[in-house]
């Protein structure tokens, strides 16, 4: 296991660390967001896409509609588990074939469905720690996650 804590003062350092994830992670991770309501999961999501060549302005949080898909460089599978009923819910879309499906998927509200995630993953914990700081926990589980935190530092400087 690698971590990282990277502390965002404002929204600009969270895009930075959005950027950064979307060039250190590779193809096939999947990425677990916690934190509270507003904490700025659905944010960090935007940052990751918009990197990858995604219009942020179509990544809204899928709350309602619990998936959504956007296409950049590689497709990006955005879940929410906010306004799930129970985990076999999560189970009825389908989440592995998603996972196993080339891209990267990001989950919202991951700690709802965490038995149902791969071990090898990314954990993104966000903390509101001001009005405009957040603290940010990222934990990579497993040889490929773990590579990628490592990057991430490189690619932060930290
Ligand atoms: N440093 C920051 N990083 C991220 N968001 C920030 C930051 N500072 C202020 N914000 C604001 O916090 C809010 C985060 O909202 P966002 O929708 O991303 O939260 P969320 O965690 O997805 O919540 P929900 O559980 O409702 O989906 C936005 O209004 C954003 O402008
Ligand atoms: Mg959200």
């Amino acid at each position: 296991m690698e971590r990282l804590i990277f502390v965002a003062g404002d929204e600009s350092q969270t895009a930075r660390l959005g950027a950064a994830l979307a060039e250190a992670i590779p193809d096939g991770t999947v990425v677990s967001l916690c934190g509270t309501l507003g904490a700025g999961k659905t944010r960090l999501v935007q940052a990751i896409a918009e990197a990858d060549g995604v219009d942020r302005r179509s990544v809204v949080s899928p709350t309602f509609v619990l998936l959504q898909e956007y296409q950049g460089r590689r497709p990006i599978h955005h879940f929410d588990a906010y306004r799930l009923r129970d985990e076999d819910e999560f189970l009825g879309l389908g989440p592995e074939e998603y996972f196993e499906s080339g891209g990267i998927s990001l989950i919202e509200w991951a700690d709802r469905v965490e038995s149902c995630l791969p071990a090898e993953r990314l954990d993104v914990r966000i903390e509101v720690t001001g009005d405009t700081a957040r603290r940010f926990e990222i934990e990579g589980h497993g040889d490929r996650c773990a590579m990628a935190v490592r990057r991430l530092k490189e690619l932060l400087g930290s």
